[in-house]
Parts: structure tokens; C-alpha cells; sequence
């Protein structure tokens, strides 16, 4: 191995943070043996604080109406093809439900941004869950909003909130969403999110259309910064009916390569290892918690609109029930020394070393 990249890594687990030119170098130095020193460092820190736990997240994929029309996913307002559905209360109950009878106590409501869904409806919705399941955590994962909404879902019992910046370069923001979104407005909701008192998640996808690794430095430095409580980072995968059909996926190696370098820096973090990471590869997310990851996000919404949720192409487990995905799951991280857990899973916080 390099005695550079080592020594980066190094001071990475010592410090938790690197200066721009040391990440630099580190992405540039991604090697298979550098990759399985940093993997190795990222698992101790993970073990240190997680032990061998894994959590689970139930996801609910509850519309895919989007007013949005980002370049890169299946569900943007221009995709024409695309199937959209809603799921109303009782639907949601229902997976929720059958989800806590299989040990979740995580439930995740993710969905385009969607209008019908209005605050008060969202803020019914999660008081509902909250009072069906007082021991589960709620997360929302509905997109921009203002920080009155946030506060409503907030007081309306919402614990967790999913945001990914998806780059924290200006000029690579504007080359993956349309000119009436801007990067400046996202990165405001997740500040406001955690001024309000949410566990908030940023993230971004490994190897997006004109992704360097300088943009991948501004994604680290805003991760420090922002501090986040979750990490999402998975493979960026062509959507056939978007402009970016024709561009090339991200690698598993940079999405792995990635999760270590965050769980050094971060080493409380959750860390999702993503279904779009086992969509590229098979052990996909057997490898990530090897390099670091710690949670798991099974879908939990019905069977029949599941493949309606089509962010990018051939995403696995469209076709699996709750439980089949739930237990796949556990064989999986038991396969690798890991086990899932039933637990709500908190942040952790902890101090560097
Ligand atoms: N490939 C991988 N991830 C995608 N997302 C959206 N489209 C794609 C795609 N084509 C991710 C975005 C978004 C999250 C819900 O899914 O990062 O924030
Ligand atoms: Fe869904 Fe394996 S996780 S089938």
C-alpha cells in the first residue's frame, strides 16, 4: 500500500477530519489495498461504538408524485412513463403494522414532493403512527419544505428527517437539477432541520454525472460541517427515461471507498448501506458494512405499487414481501458477522479518540 494513503487514513481516524488537498489525495490514492486498510480501520471505529448491531428502517415509499424534475431520477415530473400512486392513512398504518410484527421500530415515510399531501395531512399521519407505535421513530423523507413545515411534522411527533444535499459543488448542482432548484435552498432545510431538534440525514449519490473528486471534497467538508446524524450515499443508476440514460453508474468501489472515509470522520454516524448499492452488485451491501455501514432499509411499501417507485433502473427487491426482504436481510449481515436488530436505532453520539 501506499505509505501516503495510510498515513491519510491515519490521521483521518485520529482527527475525523482532513484538510481539502489530504481528500484529494486520499480519493485519487483508491486502491484495493488502501480501500481494505481503510475498511478495516472504518469497522474497528464502527465496532467501538455499534458493536455488531445492524438497524433496520422501514421504508414506505408513500407517492411518487414529484413537482420536481431532477435529471437523474426515474420518478421527475417530465417522466411521462412513470406509474405515479399515493398511499392514504390506512394504507400507511397497514405497513407500518405489518412492519412492527417483524421487528421494526424505524419507519421511514420517503416520497417525491408531492402537494396533496398537504402539512396538516403529513402532521396527521405521523401522529397516528406515533400513537399506534409510541416505542417507533419516525422519519420523514418528503424534500424541501419550509421551516414552518418542518416545525408542524416536528411537533406532530417526527423524529428523524432525510435530505440528501446531493453535491455541495454549485456548478455540479446546477448540472444535475433544473435551474428553479438551488443548492443554497437545500442546504437551508437541512440547517433548519437541525435547528429544530430532528436527527437529520444528508448524503449524495457515489459517481453522479459530472462528478469529480473535487466535488466529492465539497461533499466531505459539508458532511463535517453539517455534522449529520445520517450518511446516505449509494451508486448513482441510469433511469432509462431521463436525460442521463445514456451516462454510467457509479462504482462499487467509490460508493465503499466513500462509506469508510465517512465513518472515519463521523464515527457515530448511520450509516445506510443503500438498495441502489445492492442493485450494482450482488454482496453489495455486505461489502458496505464492511466498510463501515450500519443500517438497512427494507421496503416495507405494498407489493403492488413497489415497482412503481422506480427511482433508477432494475432496483432490486421490487418483487419480495416485507418479511422475505426482512429476513434476507438478516442472512446477509450474519453471513459477514453482523446481526439485525430490533431496536430504534438512535445516534450515538461519540467523541473522537
Ligand atoms: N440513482 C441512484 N440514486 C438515485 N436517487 C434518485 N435518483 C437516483 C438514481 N438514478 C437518490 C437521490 C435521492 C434519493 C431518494 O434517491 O439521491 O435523494
Ligand atoms: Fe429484499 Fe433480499 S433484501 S430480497
Amino acid at each position: 500500500m501506499n505509505h501516503d494513503s495510510k498515513l491519510l487514513i491515519d490521521k483521518l481516524e485520529s482527527d475525523g477530519a482532513l484538510s481539502s488537498g489530504e481528500y484529494l489525495a486520499l480519493l485519487a490514492g483508491n486502491r484495493p489495498e488502501t480501500a481494505q486498510y481503510l475498511f478495516e480501520r472504518a469497522r474497528a471505529v464502527r465496532q467501538r461504538v455499534y458493536g455488531d448491531e445492524v438497524y433496520t428502517r422501514g421504508l414506505i415509499e408513500f407517492t411518487s408524485y414529484c413537482k420536481n424534475d431532477c435529471y437523474y431520477c426515474g420518478i421527475r415530473k417530465s417522466n411521462q412513463a412513470a406509474e405515479r400512486y399515493r398511499l392514504d392513512k390506512g394504507q400507511i398504518l397497514e405497513c407500518c403494522a405489518a412492519g412492527y410484527d417483524l421487528g421494526f421500530r424505524t419507519f421511514v415515510l420517503q416520497g417525491g414532493e408531492d402537494p396533496f399531501y398537504s402539512d396538516e395531512k403529513i402532521a396527521d399521519i405521523v401522529r397516528a403512527i406515533k400513537k399506534a407505535h409510541p416505542d417507533c421513530a419516525v422519519t420523514l423523507s418528503l424534500g424541501e419544505k419550509n421551516r414552518e413545515s418542518y416545525e408542524a411534522y416536528y411537533a406532530a411527533g417526527a423524529d428523524r428527517y432525510l435530505l440528501r444535499h446531493e453535491t455541495a459543488d454549485e456548478n455540479h448542482y446546477g448540472k444535475l437539477h433544473p435551474q428553479e432548484m438551488s443548492l443554497q435552498r437545500r442546504q437551508q432545510c437541512l440547517w433548519d432541520l437541525k435547528d429544530i431538534g430532528y436527527q437529520v440525514g444528508c448524503g449524495f449519490m457515489a459517481g453522479s454525472p459530472y462528478q469529480t473528486n473535487e466535488c466529492l471534497v465539497a461533499d466531505l467538508l459539508f458532511i463535517k460541517e453539517l455534522d449529520p446524524h445520517m450518511v446516505g450515499i449509494g451508486p448513482f443508476i441510469p433511469h432509462n427515461a431521463t436525460p442521463f440514460a445514456a451516462h454510467p453508474a457509479g462504482s462499487l468501489e467509490l460508493t465503499l471507498f466513500l462509506l469508510g472515509i465517512i465513518r472515519l470522520m463521523l464515527p457515530g454516524v448511520l450509516l445506510p448501506v443503500t438498495t441502489a448499492l445492492g442493485t450494482i452488485h450482488p454482496a453489495g451491501r455486505e461489502k458496505g458494512v464492511l466498510a463501515g455501514g450500519n443500517v438497512v432499509m427494507p421496503n416495507l411499501s405494498p407489493l403492488n405499487v413497489r415497482k412503481k417507485y422506480m427511482l433508477y433502473d432494475n432496483k432490486i427487491c421490487t418483487g419480495d414481501e416485507a418479511a422475505e426482504c426482512r429476513n434476507c436481510l438478516a442472512g446477509r449481515m450474519e453471513s459477514v458477522g453482523y446481526r439485525l436488530v430490533v431496536d430504534r436505532g438512535d445516534y450515538k453520539a461519540v467523541k473522537a479518540i
